[in-house]
């Protein structure tokens, strides 16, 4: 069975058929133009190692746009995380509350230290950590909460920040994906005490591999960047503030080297762009989809009231009845490459080893199957979109029930 829809704006109805067997891959990284002129720059000064004029350049970029008291670049987000568990001092036992549908990472970072991550369940409607759910999990063991902002749609931070300093818990976010995205106009990762950041390759603002650290709380700042600089008080002694660098406490070296940065200069310099292009994007893949939507074959993203996304990623939910599998093969036959997203932490061999679920985890584990991530770069035409939409239909009506694909309607957020 193919579903029909409109596509807008032809006056056409299209029957869900191939008509093209050229491959559209999953992404495409983005370069501005500039990466190659500044990593020249970078190499003719003779500025490789870290903290030179590019990285401060990033630095102060991150600081003025997301309104953060400091920012600090690191090799990725990963690197980030870890420097956040140093930061907070994480002792074995010590516990931590996150979403388990999340990347690895943002248990790692904790588990490195001997934390325990605790799985709390996600919203129905963001897919966001459960802000109703977080108190329950709270035990006297509990030091900090760590939200995740999938797809770059804020988590309900004003909620999660009152329970954090009615609690005495830290909050860590984890904006891999967010730049650019903001909570009640404020920028994810300059909200909690600490964020973090990653420009990885499949991010929108990118340099290869790459995060930043987000320090908002300024007592951390300065044990930030000795932890950042293998535990020493070098960026001291390079501002002049002291007359040689000593052993200070537990560090490592999670600063990248000036091509890096010279590379994620020419993307923060187009970063809006950048943002504003995947907004295009994103908005026609919610245009296209939204007759797939009204026949209850799928669920699209929804956001909420107060949230600004920074079209990160364009997911849909089939139903329950659909075989995610078969429509994501028959997607590749069509030549168009999906992706489905995180196995739940609290279900891998990882998660039930070092962490442990708070609840039933029952929307992780409904929602977590049914998800399915289209192609999302710049460059993707109008009528590659088109064509993603009509193979999609078609892939879902050879493989789904037809019942209504979630409880919630989209009048529950606002969505685009
Ligand atoms: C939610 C989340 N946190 C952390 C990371 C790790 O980022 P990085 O690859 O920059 O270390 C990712 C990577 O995709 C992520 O999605």
């Amino acid at each position: 069975m193919a579903f029909a829809f409109p596509v807008p704006g032809s006056g056409r109805r299209v029957e869900s058929e191939v008509v093209s067997d050229e491959n559209i891959p999953f992404n495409r990284p983005y370069m501005t133009g500039k990466e190659l002129d500044y990593i020249a720059q970078a190499h003719s000064g003779n500025m490789l190692a870290g903290d030179g004029p590019f990285t401060r350049r990033c630095h102060r970029w991150i600081e003025e746009y997301s309104g953060s008291r400091k920012a600090l670049l690191t090799h990725s987000c990963t690197a980030a995380l870890e420097m956040a568990a140093l930061l907070l001092d994480i002792q074995p036992g010590d516990e931590v509350i996150m979403p388990s549908f999340t990347f690895v990472s943002t248990a790692n970072a904790f588990v490195l230290r001997g934390g325990v991550p605790v799985f709390v369940d996600i919203r129905e409607d963001t897919l966001n950590l459960d802000e109703r759910l977080i108190e329950d999990a709270i035990t006297p063991r509990t030091r900090a909460i760590v939200p995740v902002h999938y797809a770059g749609v804020p988590c309900e931070m004003d909620a999660i920040m009152e329970i954090a300093r009615r609690r005495g818990l830290k909050v860590v976010e984890d904006a891999a994906q967010g730049v650019m995205s903001s909570y009640q106009n404020q920028s994810l990762g300059s909200i909690g005490d600490l964020g973090a950041f990653s420009f990885h390759e499949t991010k929108n603002v990118i340099s290869g591999e790459g995060g930043a650290l987000l320090v908002n709380d300024g007592a951390y700042s300065l044990r930030a960047e000795i932890i950042r600089e293998k535990g020493t008080d070098r960026s001291r002694f390079f501002r002049g503030e002291v007359d040689k660098y000593t052993w200070q406490e537990v560090g490592s070296s999670f600063l990248p080297g000036e091509l890096i940065a010279a590379f994620l200069w020419a993307q923060l310099e187009e970063a809006r762009s950048i943002t504003a292009r995947r907004m295009e994007i994103w908005n026609r893949y919610h245009q296209l989809l939204a007759p797939l939507e009204e026949q209850g074959v799928l669920r699209r993203p929804i956001i909420p009231h107060g949230c600004r996304h920074n079209a990160h990623m364009y997911y849909v939910l089939l139903t329950e009845e659909t075989d995610r599998q078969a429509v994501l093969a028959e997607m590749k036959t069509r030549g168009v490459q999906c992706v489905f997203h995180y196995v739940p932490l609290h279900s891998s061999p990882g998660g039930r080893r070092y962490g442990r679920a708070h609840g039933a985890m029952e929307m992780t584990g409904r929602l977590s199957g049914r998800l399915i991530r289209l192609p999302l770069w710049i460059g993707l035409t109008a009528g590659q979109q088109e064509r993603i939409a009509q193979s999609l239909s078609a892939a879902i009506g050879g493989h789904s029930g037809r019942r209504s694909p979630g409880t919630i309607s989209p009048a529950a957020g606002q969505s685009g």
